[in-house]
């Protein structure tokens, strides 16, 4: 999944020929999962038509102050719905009323009312690229905090050859998707999230498990994914699945296997989550054919310890930021502050049975947030949401950085 995957892509096009790039750049950033507005400047308008773009971008495509009714092109809305904001084609001519701060036409209007970050991929003939003018704007846009995406050399719309034709449309989304990622607040970081039941055999029929359904850990996968980290989600028997270049799955069944396969992470990684109801225990002894119902009324299964999985992380904890969760009925927040001491946690996550919509298989959950000396309560909430606060809270704590996950 690119990093632009579910952003608003705010595409303001000037007059040059590269315009016509803008349709391939639209469908690009369309297949990347963003939503895409254009906005043009009227010259643009003579190299591709709005046409093209408002059927490919499936948005209306604005180029004045005002339509045909005489309504109001809103350039505050278009700049506060964009998450990010880029000018390609950009033209000298733009390039200059950017840096002079004018506002003559809707798409420099937005311009200025853009709080977002601001791409720039400048295209013009040779000689115009290299002019001082030319240069010094761009390194007056570069000051300002706006990234430019270099144009690239070859053939020239006047024949000359050389650099400022305008970066090729796949280019344009990969440097985008690369630059945003890494300015994601988990990039380069390494996730390890335990997630869903543990299945302890009995017989190759049978065995002890829980209720757990996967969605909470599958949510706080793909939040740290959205947030830029590589993620290796060691999840129990699931009906869930996930997929992206960023993380790794892998499936297990039994408690011994999930420790196994954490153990061979751990050290590696920057932050571990143990959100799996792994069970405490497993039979003895495993039948290797199915077990036949006896004359007696009573079955005896011995059950011996799983390792504890959390605890082990706490004990052989070193740069590790680790979090844990505590499924309670009651004495909720005793239990769960006894089981942050003893497993060595950073913080642990507490959601108890006794709240309606809490805890296994919903959609929802309501959990409060407990460090050594505080306890942070939320509101019930989507999975999805609550996996959010939860990677809000490592933020702040571990990088001293809250973001809207
Ligand atoms: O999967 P869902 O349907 O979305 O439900 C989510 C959930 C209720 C399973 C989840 O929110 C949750 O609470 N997970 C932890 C459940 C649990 O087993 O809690 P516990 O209090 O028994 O264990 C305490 C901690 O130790 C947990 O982080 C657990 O993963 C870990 N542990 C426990 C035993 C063991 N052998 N190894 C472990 O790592």
């Amino acid at each position: 999944m690119s990093a632009l995957n579910g952003k608003h892509i705010l595409l303001g096009i000037t007059g040059g020929i590269a315009a016509y790039k803008s349709a391939f750049l639209v469908r690009l950033f369309i297949k990347a999962g963003a939503q895409v507005k254009c906005i043009m400047t009227p010259d643009a308008e003579e190299f591709v038509t709005p046409l093209t773009l408002s059927t490919l971008s499936k948005n209306s495509v604005v180029s004045s102050f005002t339509d045909k009714e005489k309504n109001w092109n809103n350039h505050v809305e278009l700049a506060n719905w964009a998450d990010v904001m880029l000018i390609s084609p950009a033209t000298a001519n733009t390039l200059s009323k950017m840096v002079a701060g004018k506002s003559d036409n809707l798409l420099l209007t937005t311009y200025l009312s853009a709080t977002c970050p601001i791409y720039i991929a400048p295209a013009m003939d040779l000689e115009m690229y290299q002019h001082e003018t030319s240069k010094t704007n761009i390194n007056q846009l570069t000051n300002s905090g706006h990234i430019i995406i270099e144009p690239e050399s070859g053939e020239l719309a006047s024949g000359l050859e050389g650099k400022g034709r305008m970066a090729e449309p796949e280019n344009i989304v990969d440097f985008m998707s690369q630059h945003m990622l890494k300015q994601l607040p988990l990039y380069n970081k390494k996730v390890l999230i335990t997630a869903g039941p543990t299945y302890e055999p009995i017989d190759p029929v049978r065995f002890i498990g829980n209720h757990s359904s996967g969605k909470m850990g599958y949510e706080m996968a793909k939040t740290a994914l959205n947030l830029g980290a590589k993620v290796i989600l060691i999840s129990g028997p699931t009906h869930l699945t996930l997929s992206h270049p960023n993380l790794e799955l892998i499936k297990i069944s039994a408690a011994q296997d999930m420790f196994d396969h954490a153990m061979l992470f751990y050290n590696d990684v920057d932050i571990a989550i143990a959100s799996a109801a792994v069970s405490d225990y497993r039979p003895k002894t495993y039948y290797d054919q199915k077990v036949k119902k006896t004359e007696e009324d009573t079955f005896r299964i011995d059950l011996i310890k799983n390792p504890d999985i959390l605890k082990t992380f706490g004990q052989q904890k070193q740069h590790q930021f680790l979090v844990g969760f505590a499924l309670e009925t009651n004495n909720e927040v005793e239990n769960a502050k006894q089981k942050l001491e003893k497993k060595n946690l950073d913080f642990i996550v507490l959601n108890s049975l006794q709240d309606k919509g809490a805890g296994f298989k919903n959609d929802t959950n309501k959990i409060s947030i407990i460090t050594k000396d505080d306890i942070k309560r939320f509101d019930i909430k989507p999975k999805s949401e609550v996996a959010k606060d939860i990677f809000n809270e490592i933020l702040d704590m571990r990088f001293n950085n809250k973001t809207n996950a």
